[in-house]
């Protein structure tokens, strides 16, 4: 069975202050869920290294939301995977928010993928089809497309070398989570497809949903036999509502146990 993975995307909130003391309340709170679920935060670039610091020995880990194709050189702005490698767990790339706002492509995303791996990070790679292309019946289309892109040519060692999150734009920010039908189903045709690029490792591949998931929505979201934890946006800057969403899906798990 695989382990689930709820992560914690911060975007751009919180002071350095405010992000540290956030962190180490989530320490105290979460830490008893971690044999059962595995917890990431991914905080702005700027205090990732005093939260990792803090963090250490935690079973906590931490992700940034963002890195560079290149290792180093003329980048204004920018952070490099060679710069998070060795005490920064994951990467999330693809986010929604970059590829529109930041006009991210796949192919920068694949150089992306391809960089983060060389420098043993974890990548979520987050894909979802926006609300036009929803309504007009083309999610299995552009899902297709953002993950065989995404993907191309790229190796994997272990299953946890690459989760993917599914956010369906429409449903970020909006209160309108998918059903947990609709996203089981998305999320199966992804499983499909990771099978075609990484036969043998894709049954183990944690696929992740996103968009709108509270604590009142997580139980029957995990229930879904495709959904292997969450990318979770503004529930996750609350750590009450944080900490029920990790329980909630301990909860899921250990009620399958049985
Ligand atoms: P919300 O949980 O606020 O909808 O955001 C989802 C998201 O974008 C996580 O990456």
């Amino acid at each position: 069975m695989r382990k689930p993975l709820i992560a914690g995307n911060w975007k751009m909130h919180f002071s350095v202050p405010e992000g540290l003391e956030y962190a180490l309340q989530l320490r105290r709170e979460v830490e008893r869920y971690a044999d059962t679920v595995d917890v990431v935060i991914l905080p702005p670039a700027l205090m990732l290294w005093e939260i990792a610091n803090a963090l250490r020995g935690c079973p906590i880990e931490v992700g940034a939301q963002n890195a560079a194709w290149e290792d180093q050189g003329p980048f204004t702005g920018e952070i490099s995977p060679k710069m998070l490698a060795g005490w920064c767990h994951y990467l999330l790339i693809g986010h929604s928010e970059r590829r529109q706002l930041f006009n991210e492509t796949d192919e920068e995303l694949n150089r992306k993928l391809q960089a983060a791996l060389r420098h043993q990070l974890k990548v979520i790679l987050a894909v979802g089809e926006t609300l036009e292309e929803y309504e007009a019946g083309r999610t299995e289309e552009v899902i297709t497309r953002q993950l065989s892109a995404a993907v191309y040519g790229v190796q994997l060692r272990l299953p946890t070398d690459l989760s993917i999150a599914y956010e369906p734009v429409w449903a970020i920010g909006t209160g309108k989570a998918a059903t947990p039908g609709y996203a089981n189903t998305t999320m199966g045709l992804i499983r499909l497809l990771l099978g075609k690029s990484f036969a043998g490792l894709a049954s183990e591949m944690r696929i992740l949903y996103g968009g709108s998931v509270t604590p009142a929505n997580t139980r029957n979201l995990m229930e879904q036999p495709e959904i292997d934890g969450a990318l979770v946006g503004g529930a996750s800057l609350k750590s009450p509502d944080f900490t029920q969403i990790i329980q909630a899906t301990a909860e899921v798990v250990q009620s399958q146990r049985v």
